[in-house]
């Protein structure tokens, strides 16, 4: 065992070396050699070490170099050294996090970083919350509170009746919510188009001037962090439009960091006068995959929508259990590489590596559009959308660059502008891979016909 895990740190320790030379995408050569993992199935044993080398051998080389420092897309973060590390410990440990009897030092490892999250995104403390595996789940996860609450109210246990014949929920969400979000309603039963939605102003933000009057239950869904522009909706008028009685729920998978910056914090003014929120660990906080949180101020709420009880399970505990606040009762313990990112950087290392990400994203802005190139979106957060002429010639400059390897970006659409897509979310990223990354968009959008 231990000559075995010192063989993977040295393999991977030399992978993510290796990532600062490499082109950032694989080489299809290398993806086109995965058929090598692809026989058979063993019929005897295998010696570890083999195991492990053929993994590197025809692994490594066809990822994507998501972990290295020039990946800018989608909103990918990377994962922070003392948080990987953690991860590694914790998968040394093997705890299945269900029970504070059973994984004592998992469940206070969750609840003391639940306790720090709520401090450093300043949002209210007695919130309850749940490690899950991404913004997807979480977005599932508090709605599924916010429906116990909502029905609850008007006398609807929802948990144990479902929703045949249950008193409709009025389910308002902006028109740029994000598809997770729309499928989370759908799989809770609430409809993916049953839904009202509030058209989007220029950079995606809910218009407030035209939302829906509303009465009766209602579950109204905001976003702090659009996937294309990074626009926040304005949730304190949100608020105060829909007033108290409604349950507000903001998905901020990425957004929702910009309240552990100073400098970013006003973007996302009054999102504390939410009733569940939805973010993401693996973004913006860079631990590894797969890690999101789901917060519900009314930590009842949560339970009653996720919590079980079995004779043959160690439920009671004075301490909290994981599983009462997820959907999982078996799973990995998330916290402890959420516990270790926060320990590691602190309040001002968060507030640092937000705040670098969103000035190295106006610096990205800046020289392109010093290049001559259109900007499309104000660039208030992380993400910055670039159109180079028309779509063909936006799409064969994405192209050029995904095949030049310095950086991988993306594309998207948006309001039918064709747009690459910069975003800047990983804590490996220097200012000198920026200048390094926009010297090659420059070189290869001039070069690109
Ligand atoms: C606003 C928003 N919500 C939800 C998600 C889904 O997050 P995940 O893929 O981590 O589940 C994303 C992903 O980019 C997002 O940007």
């Amino acid at each position: 065992m231990h000559a075995l895990l010192q063989d993977v740190a040295a393999r991977a320790s030399a992978y993510l070396q290796g990532l600062q030379q490499r082109k950032v995408a694989p080489d299809p050569a290398a993806v086109a050699a995965l058929d090598a993992l692809d026989g058979a199935l063993p019929e005897t044993p295998a010696e570890t070490h083999e195991v492990l080398a053929e993994l590197d051998r025809y692994g490594s080389p066809a990822t994507m170099a998501m972990a290295g420092p020039r990946f800018y897309g989608f909103v990918i973060g990377g994962a922070l050294p003392v948080a990987l590390a953690a991860n590694w410990l914790a998968s040394a440990w093997d705890q299945n996090s269900g029970f504070y009897n059973i994984t004592p030092v998992t469940a206070r490892l969750e609840q003391t970083a639940l306790r720090w999250l709520l401090e450093i995104l300043d949002l209210p403390r007695g919130c309850g919350g749940a490690f899950v595996t991404g913004a997807n789940v979480a977005n599932f996860v508090a709605l599924a509170a916010a429906r116990h609450a909502v029905l609850d109210r008007v006398g609807w246990k929802v948990e144990a009746d479902g929703l045949f014949g249950a008193p409709p929920i009025t389910v308002i969400v902006g028109a740029e919510a994000h598809p997770t979000l729309i499928k989370s309603l759908g799989m809770l039963g609430l409809g993916r188009s049953r839904v009202a939605r509030v058209p989007a102003d220029a950079q995606g933000r809910m218009r407030i001037d035209a939302m829906p009057r509303i009465s009766g239950p209602t579950i109204i869904c905001v976003q702090v962090g659009n996937v294309n522009t990074g626009a926040c909706d304005a949730v304190a008028q949100v608020r105060e439009r829909v007033g108290a009685d409604a349950w507000l729920h903001v998905d901020g998978a990425f957004g929702l960091w910009a309240r552990a910056a100073p400098s970013r914090a006003g973007l996302v003014d009054g999102v504390d006068s939410a009733d569940s929120w939805a973010t993401d660990a693996h973004k913006w906080l860079n631990v590894p995959y797969d890690s999101g949180l789901a917060f519900v101020r009314d930590a009842h709420a949560l339970s009653a929508a996720m919590a079980i009880t079995a004779e043959y399970l160690p439920t009671d505990s004075a301490w909290r259990n994981p599983s009462d606040f997820t959907p999982e009762l078996s799973r990995r313990a998330r916290g402890v590489d959420v516990w270790a990112a926060l320990r590691g950087l602190g309040r001002s290392g968060v507030a640092e590596m937000i705040e670098r990400n969103c000035r190295q994203a106006r610096r990205f802005g800046a020289a392109l559009s010093e290049a001559g190139f259109e900007v499309l979106n104000e660039i208030a957060l992380n993400q910055v959308l670039v159109a180079f002429g028309d779509a063909a010639r936006t799409q064969r400059v994405i192209a050029a660059l995904q095949a030049d390897g310095t950086c991988w970006c993306g594309g998207t659409v948006w309001q039918g502008r064709s747009a690459m897509r910069i975003s800047v979310s990983s804590w490996a990223t220097t200012d000198e891979d920026v200048e390094r990354s926009i010297a090659a968009m420059i070189r290869v959008a001039n070069a690109t016909p």
